[in-house]
Protein backbone atom coordinates (compact mmCIF):
# COMPACT_ATOMS: atom_id res chain seq x y z
CA UNK A 1 0.00 0.00 0.00
CA UNK A 2 1.27 3.54 -0.79
CA UNK A 3 1.38 6.24 1.81
CA UNK A 4 -1.59 7.82 -0.01
CA UNK A 5 -3.17 4.54 0.26
CA UNK A 6 -2.10 4.80 3.90
CA UNK A 7 -3.76 8.20 4.53
CA UNK A 8 -6.98 7.24 2.61
CA UNK A 9 -7.30 4.33 4.78
CA UNK A 10 -7.08 6.81 7.78
CA UNK A 11 -10.47 7.59 6.69
CA UNK A 12 -9.82 11.67 7.34
CA UNK A 13 -7.69 11.92 4.25
CA UNK A 14 -8.93 14.80 1.06
CA UNK A 15 -10.50 12.32 -1.49
CA UNK A 16 -9.15 14.25 -4.09
CA UNK A 17 -5.94 14.08 -3.38
CA UNK A 18 -3.96 12.50 -6.19
CA UNK A 19 -2.01 9.44 -6.21
CA UNK A 20 1.68 9.50 -5.08
CA UNK A 21 2.69 7.29 -7.30
CA UNK A 22 0.93 8.02 -9.98
CA UNK A 23 2.35 11.93 -9.55
CA UNK A 24 5.56 10.55 -10.09
CA UNK A 25 5.95 7.67 -11.88
CA UNK A 26 6.12 8.98 -15.13
CA UNK A 27 9.01 11.02 -13.79
CA UNK A 28 10.67 8.57 -12.10
CA UNK A 29 10.31 6.49 -15.26
CA UNK A 30 12.43 9.04 -17.23
CA UNK A 31 15.02 8.72 -14.69
CA UNK A 32 15.26 4.99 -14.81
CA UNK A 33 15.14 4.82 -18.59
CA UNK A 34 18.42 7.18 -19.40
CA UNK A 35 20.20 4.66 -17.03
CA UNK A 36 22.93 2.45 -18.69
CA UNK A 37 21.17 -0.15 -19.12
CA UNK A 38 23.07 -2.86 -16.72
CA UNK A 39 22.36 -0.26 -14.39
CA UNK A 40 18.07 0.05 -15.64
CA UNK A 41 17.81 -3.98 -14.74
CA UNK A 42 19.36 -4.02 -11.05
CA UNK A 43 17.21 -0.92 -10.29
CA UNK A 44 13.70 -2.18 -12.24
CA UNK A 45 14.15 -4.82 -10.29
CA UNK A 46 14.55 -3.10 -6.96
CA UNK A 47 11.91 -0.88 -7.59
CA UNK A 48 9.26 -4.04 -8.09
CA UNK A 49 9.19 -2.97 -12.01
CA UNK A 50 10.96 -5.85 -13.23
CA UNK A 51 11.58 -9.55 -12.00
CA UNK A 52 15.02 -11.17 -11.79
CA UNK A 53 15.57 -12.36 -15.38
CA UNK A 54 14.29 -8.64 -16.62
CA UNK A 55 10.60 -9.22 -17.20
CA UNK A 56 7.74 -6.99 -16.32
CA UNK A 57 6.77 -7.48 -12.40
CA UNK A 58 4.11 -5.33 -10.39
CA UNK A 59 3.11 -5.19 -6.66
CA UNK A 60 6.98 -4.72 -5.12
CA UNK A 61 6.85 -1.11 -4.26
CA UNK A 62 7.61 0.98 -1.35
CA UNK A 63 5.41 2.73 0.74
CA UNK A 64 5.97 6.19 -0.85
CA UNK A 65 5.96 8.11 2.25
CA UNK A 66 8.79 10.34 1.48
CA UNK A 67 7.42 11.54 -1.94
CA UNK A 68 3.78 11.69 -0.31
CA UNK A 69 5.26 14.08 2.60
CA UNK A 70 6.78 16.28 -0.17
CA UNK A 71 3.70 16.51 -1.91
CA UNK A 72 1.55 17.11 0.89
CA UNK A 73 4.30 19.96 2.17
CA UNK A 74 4.27 21.53 -1.06
CA UNK A 75 0.32 21.53 -1.21
CA UNK A 76 0.17 22.79 2.40
CA UNK A 77 2.06 25.83 1.10
CA UNK A 78 -0.32 26.64 -1.71
CA UNK A 79 1.20 25.26 -4.35
CA UNK A 80 -0.36 22.74 -7.22
CA UNK A 81 0.76 18.75 -7.28
CA UNK A 82 3.02 19.23 -10.33
CA UNK A 83 5.35 21.86 -8.45
CA UNK A 84 6.41 19.26 -5.72
CA UNK A 85 7.19 16.52 -8.62
CA UNK A 86 11.05 17.14 -8.47
CA UNK A 87 11.20 17.35 -5.13
CA UNK A 88 9.23 14.02 -4.97
CA UNK A 89 11.46 12.21 -7.40
CA UNK A 90 14.63 12.91 -6.08
CA UNK A 91 13.88 11.84 -2.29
CA UNK A 92 12.39 8.87 -3.21
CA UNK A 93 15.58 8.03 -5.33
CA UNK A 94 17.93 9.01 -2.43
CA UNK A 95 15.77 6.75 -0.39
CA UNK A 96 15.88 3.82 -3.10
CA UNK A 97 19.49 4.80 -3.33
CA UNK A 98 20.07 3.83 0.51
CA UNK A 99 18.07 1.10 0.75
CA UNK A 100 20.54 -0.51 -1.95
CA UNK A 101 23.26 0.05 0.19
CA UNK A 102 21.47 -0.13 3.70
CA UNK A 103 20.83 -3.82 2.80
CA UNK A 104 24.47 -4.87 1.36
CA UNK A 105 26.43 -3.14 4.64
CA UNK A 106 23.14 -4.91 6.77
CA UNK A 107 23.98 -8.19 5.26
CA UNK A 108 20.06 -8.21 4.47
CA UNK A 109 19.25 -10.58 1.42
CA UNK A 110 15.13 -9.93 1.54
CA UNK A 111 13.24 -6.75 1.23
CA UNK A 112 9.91 -5.81 -0.41
CA UNK A 113 9.28 -9.49 -0.21
CA UNK A 114 11.38 -10.69 -2.03
CA UNK A 115 15.11 -11.13 -2.42
CA UNK A 116 17.21 -7.85 -2.29
CA UNK A 117 19.38 -6.08 -5.02
CA UNK A 118 22.18 -7.57 -4.41
CA UNK A 119 21.43 -11.14 -3.46
CA UNK A 120 20.37 -11.28 -7.19
CA UNK A 121 22.94 -9.38 -8.83
CA UNK A 122 25.84 -9.43 -6.69
CA UNK A 123 27.02 -6.63 -4.60
CA UNK A 124 29.15 -4.50 -7.04
CA UNK A 125 25.50 -4.36 -8.94
CA UNK A 126 23.89 -3.01 -6.13
CA UNK A 127 26.24 -0.89 -5.11
CA UNK A 128 26.55 0.95 -8.54
CA UNK A 129 22.87 0.82 -8.79
CA UNK A 130 22.61 3.00 -5.68
CA UNK A 131 25.31 5.26 -6.84
CA UNK A 132 23.25 6.53 -10.31
CA UNK A 133 20.39 6.66 -8.22
CA UNK A 134 21.93 9.52 -5.84
CA UNK A 135 23.99 11.21 -8.89
CA UNK A 136 20.58 11.29 -10.70
CA UNK A 137 18.38 12.66 -7.34
CA UNK A 138 20.68 16.03 -7.42
CA UNK A 139 20.13 15.96 -11.26
CA UNK A 140 16.58 16.10 -11.14
CA UNK A 141 16.42 19.01 -9.01
CA UNK A 142 19.67 20.87 -10.67
CA UNK A 143 17.69 19.89 -14.27
CA UNK A 144 13.94 21.14 -12.57
CA UNK A 145 14.68 24.66 -13.85
CA UNK A 146 12.89 26.48 -11.22
CA UNK A 147 14.17 29.03 -8.54
CA UNK A 148 14.65 26.85 -5.58
CA UNK A 149 16.85 24.11 -7.37
CA UNK A 150 20.56 25.28 -6.64
CA UNK A 151 19.25 25.54 -2.74
CA UNK A 152 17.20 22.42 -3.20
CA UNK A 153 20.47 20.71 -4.27
CA UNK A 154 22.57 21.62 -1.46
CA UNK A 155 19.25 20.60 1.50
CA UNK A 156 19.38 17.42 0.00
CA UNK A 157 23.07 17.27 -0.12
CA UNK A 158 23.07 17.81 3.21
CA UNK A 159 20.40 15.43 4.20
CA UNK A 160 22.48 12.41 2.79
CA UNK A 161 25.78 13.81 4.25
CA UNK A 162 23.63 13.11 7.80
CA UNK A 163 22.49 10.04 6.44
CA UNK A 164 25.93 8.74 5.52
CA UNK A 165 27.18 9.69 9.35
CA UNK A 166 23.87 7.75 10.30
CA UNK A 167 24.98 4.76 8.40
CA UNK A 168 28.11 5.05 9.50
CA UNK A 169 27.13 5.32 13.57
CA UNK A 170 25.03 2.22 12.97
CA UNK A 171 27.89 0.14 11.00
CA UNK A 172 30.34 1.21 13.76
CA UNK A 173 27.42 0.57 16.70
CA UNK A 174 27.38 -3.31 15.86
CA UNK A 175 30.72 -4.13 17.52
CA UNK A 176 30.56 -1.95 20.42
CA UNK A 177 29.11 -2.19 24.11
CA UNK A 178 29.24 0.74 25.01
CA UNK A 179 26.52 2.94 22.83
CA UNK A 180 24.64 5.70 24.95
CA UNK A 181 21.12 6.01 24.34
CA UNK A 182 21.64 9.72 23.07
CA UNK A 183 24.35 8.24 20.74
CA UNK A 184 21.84 6.13 19.23
CA UNK A 185 18.72 8.68 19.06
CA UNK A 186 21.77 10.76 17.08
CA UNK A 187 22.16 7.95 14.98
CA UNK A 188 18.31 6.91 13.67
CA UNK A 189 18.49 10.99 13.33
CA UNK A 190 21.28 11.19 11.18
CA UNK A 191 20.25 7.78 9.40
CA UNK A 192 16.47 8.42 8.78
CA UNK A 193 15.14 11.80 10.04
CA UNK A 194 17.53 13.81 8.52
CA UNK A 195 15.77 12.39 4.79
CA UNK A 196 12.16 13.01 5.58
CA UNK A 197 13.28 16.37 7.37
CA UNK A 198 14.45 17.12 3.85
CA UNK A 199 11.28 15.21 1.78
CA UNK A 200 9.57 18.21 3.90
CA UNK A 201 11.90 21.03 3.48
CA UNK A 202 12.16 20.34 -0.53
CA UNK A 203 8.68 19.98 -1.21
CA UNK A 204 8.18 23.29 0.51
CA UNK A 205 10.77 25.13 -1.18
CA UNK A 206 9.71 23.59 -4.54
CA UNK A 207 5.99 24.79 -3.39
CA UNK A 208 7.30 28.07 -3.10
CA UNK A 209 7.04 28.43 0.49
CA UNK A 210 8.36 31.09 2.84
CA UNK A 211 11.54 30.15 4.33
CA UNK A 212 9.49 30.08 7.84
CA UNK A 213 7.36 27.28 6.32
CA UNK A 214 10.41 25.36 4.74
CA UNK A 215 12.03 25.39 7.94
CA UNK A 216 9.02 24.80 10.19
CA UNK A 217 8.01 21.36 7.40
CA UNK A 218 11.90 20.35 7.72
CA UNK A 219 11.29 20.23 11.78
CA UNK A 220 7.94 18.33 10.85
CA UNK A 221 9.54 15.89 8.77
CA UNK A 222 12.47 15.50 11.21
CA UNK A 223 10.33 14.80 14.30
CA UNK A 224 8.36 12.24 11.83
CA UNK A 225 11.69 10.36 10.79
CA UNK A 226 12.54 9.98 14.47
CA UNK A 227 9.05 8.13 15.24
CA UNK A 228 9.24 6.37 11.73
CA UNK A 229 13.10 4.96 12.70
CA UNK A 230 11.61 4.02 16.09
CA UNK A 231 8.36 2.04 14.82
CA UNK A 232 11.17 0.42 12.24
CA UNK A 233 13.36 -0.79 15.31
CA UNK A 234 10.59 -2.08 16.92
CA UNK A 235 9.17 -3.89 13.40
CA UNK A 236 12.62 -4.71 13.09
CA UNK A 237 12.28 -7.35 16.37
CA UNK A 238 8.36 -7.66 16.80
CA UNK A 239 6.85 -7.05 12.94
CA UNK A 240 5.57 -9.96 11.03
CA UNK A 241 7.65 -10.68 8.15
CA UNK A 242 4.53 -11.12 5.90
CA UNK A 243 3.61 -7.59 6.34
CA UNK A 244 6.66 -6.03 6.59
CA UNK A 245 8.66 -7.84 3.80
CA UNK A 246 11.94 -7.70 5.74
CA UNK A 247 13.53 -10.74 7.57
CA UNK A 248 12.32 -11.61 11.12
CA UNK A 249 14.95 -10.63 13.77
CA UNK A 250 17.68 -9.79 11.36
CA UNK A 251 18.52 -6.87 13.71
CA UNK A 252 18.95 -8.72 16.70
CA UNK A 253 20.77 -11.63 14.73
CA UNK A 254 22.96 -8.75 13.39
CA UNK A 255 23.87 -7.48 16.54
CA UNK A 256 22.18 -4.36 15.64
CA UNK A 257 22.23 -1.24 18.32
CA UNK A 258 18.78 -0.26 17.65
CA UNK A 259 16.70 2.14 19.96
CA UNK A 260 14.55 -0.29 22.19
CA UNK A 261 18.16 -2.66 22.09
CA UNK A 262 20.06 0.05 22.85
CA UNK A 263 17.32 1.31 26.23
CA UNK A 264 17.37 -2.21 27.51
CA UNK A 265 21.23 -2.73 27.10
CA UNK A 266 21.48 0.22 29.35
CA UNK A 267 18.72 -0.22 30.95
CA UNK A 268 20.58 -1.70 34.51
CA UNK A 269 17.79 -4.76 34.69
CA UNK A 270 18.98 -8.01 34.58
CA UNK A 271 16.80 -8.40 31.55
CA UNK A 272 19.41 -6.28 30.07
CA UNK A 273 21.99 -7.70 31.65
CA UNK A 274 21.13 -11.37 29.92
CA UNK A 275 20.25 -9.31 26.49
CA UNK A 276 24.27 -7.86 26.66
CA UNK A 277 25.39 -11.33 27.48
CA UNK A 278 23.12 -12.72 24.12
CA UNK A 279 25.04 -10.01 22.54
CA UNK A 280 28.21 -10.53 23.09
CA UNK A 281 28.66 -14.53 22.22
CA UNK A 282 31.21 -14.86 19.03
CA UNK A 283 28.22 -16.88 16.84
CA UNK A 284 25.18 -16.52 14.94
CA UNK A 285 22.49 -16.61 17.58
CA UNK A 286 19.61 -19.68 17.20
CA UNK A 287 15.95 -18.96 16.68
CA UNK A 288 15.30 -20.30 20.15
CA UNK A 289 17.97 -17.20 21.02
CA UNK A 290 16.38 -14.88 18.97
CA UNK A 291 13.29 -15.57 19.99
CA UNK A 292 14.45 -15.37 23.80
CA UNK A 293 16.52 -12.08 22.68
CA UNK A 294 13.40 -10.12 21.99
CA UNK A 295 11.12 -11.66 24.77
CA UNK A 296 14.48 -9.20 26.87
CA UNK A 297 14.23 -6.30 25.65
CA UNK A 298 10.82 -6.06 25.92
CA UNK A 299 10.86 -7.34 29.34
CA UNK A 300 13.55 -4.77 30.02
CA UNK A 301 10.94 -2.35 28.83
CA UNK A 302 12.73 -1.29 25.32
CA UNK A 303 9.80 -1.90 23.01
CA UNK A 304 7.52 0.40 25.58
CA UNK A 305 10.19 2.98 25.35
CA UNK A 306 10.66 2.95 21.78
CA UNK A 307 6.52 2.93 21.22
CA UNK A 308 6.02 6.06 24.00
CA UNK A 309 9.28 7.89 22.17
CA UNK A 310 7.52 7.45 18.92
CA UNK A 311 4.55 9.51 20.40
CA UNK A 312 6.12 11.97 21.88
CA UNK A 313 8.11 12.66 18.82
CA UNK A 314 4.57 12.60 16.33
CA UNK A 315 3.80 15.16 19.16
CA UNK A 316 6.38 17.48 18.89
CA UNK A 317 6.21 17.15 15.18
CA UNK A 318 2.47 17.87 14.89
CA UNK A 319 3.39 21.39 17.45
CA UNK A 320 6.23 22.36 14.42
CA UNK A 321 3.08 21.97 11.82
CA UNK A 322 0.93 24.23 13.79
CA UNK A 323 2.51 27.72 12.05
CA UNK A 324 2.28 26.02 8.92
CA UNK A 325 -0.36 27.42 7.00
CA UNK A 326 -3.93 28.41 7.72
CA UNK A 327 -4.97 26.05 5.10
CA UNK A 328 -6.15 23.40 7.49
CA UNK A 329 -7.14 20.92 4.87
CA UNK A 330 -3.66 20.08 3.75
CA UNK A 331 -2.08 20.04 7.17
CA UNK A 332 -4.84 17.62 7.86
CA UNK A 333 -3.32 15.08 5.28
CA UNK A 334 0.10 15.57 6.85
CA UNK A 335 -1.60 15.13 10.13
CA UNK A 336 -2.57 11.68 8.87
CA UNK A 337 0.42 10.56 7.55
CA UNK A 338 2.16 11.64 10.40
CA UNK A 339 -0.35 9.44 12.92
CA UNK A 340 0.39 6.65 10.49
CA UNK A 341 3.88 6.36 10.21
CA UNK A 342 3.63 6.34 14.25
CA UNK A 343 1.37 3.44 14.40
CA UNK A 344 2.16 0.97 11.34
CA UNK A 345 2.53 -2.94 11.09
CA UNK A 346 4.86 -2.09 8.18
C1 LIG B 1 12.85 1.66 5.19
O1 LIG B 1 11.99 2.68 4.81
C2 LIG B 1 14.19 2.23 5.53
C3 LIG B 1 14.23 3.04 6.74
C4 LIG B 1 14.60 4.29 6.75
C5 LIG B 1 13.89 2.44 8.00
P1 LIG B 1 10.49 2.40 4.31
O2 LIG B 1 9.80 1.49 5.27
O3 LIG B 1 9.83 3.71 4.04
O4 LIG B 1 10.73 1.63 2.94
P2 LIG B 1 9.76 1.36 1.70
O5 LIG B 1 10.18 2.31 0.64
O6 LIG B 1 8.34 1.57 2.13
O7 LIG B 1 10.06 -0.06 1.31
C1 LIG C 1 17.46 2.59 7.67
O1 LIG C 1 18.26 1.52 7.85
C2 LIG C 1 18.23 3.78 7.14
C3 LIG C 1 18.65 3.73 5.78
C4 LIG C 1 18.36 2.81 4.92
C5 LIG C 1 19.47 4.86 5.35
P1 LIG C 1 17.75 0.19 8.58
O2 LIG C 1 18.78 -0.84 8.30
O3 LIG C 1 17.41 0.50 9.99
O4 LIG C 1 16.41 -0.09 7.80
P2 LIG C 1 15.75 -1.45 7.30
O5 LIG C 1 15.06 -2.01 8.51
O6 LIG C 1 16.83 -2.32 6.76
O7 LIG C 1 14.75 -1.04 6.27
MG1 LIG D 1 18.76 -2.45 7.07
MG1 LIG E 1 20.86 -0.51 8.25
Amino acid sequence: MTATGIARRGGEANESLPDVKSVIGPALREVVDRLPEEVRRVVGYHLGWLTATGLPAAGGEGKMIRPALAMYSALACGAAVDDAVPAAVAVQLVHEFSLLHDDVMDGDRTRRHRPSAWAVFGVPAAVLAGDALLVEASLVLADSGRPGAAQGVVMLSSAVRRLVAGQCADMDFETRDDVALSECVAMARGKTAALLGCCCALGALFGDGTPRQVECLRRFGEGVGLAFQLVDDILGIWGDPAKTGKPAKSDLDNRKKSLPVVFSLASGTAAGEQLADLYALDRPLSSAELVHAAELVETAGGRQWAQSQADAALAGALADLQSVTPALTTVKDLVTLAQLVAHRDH
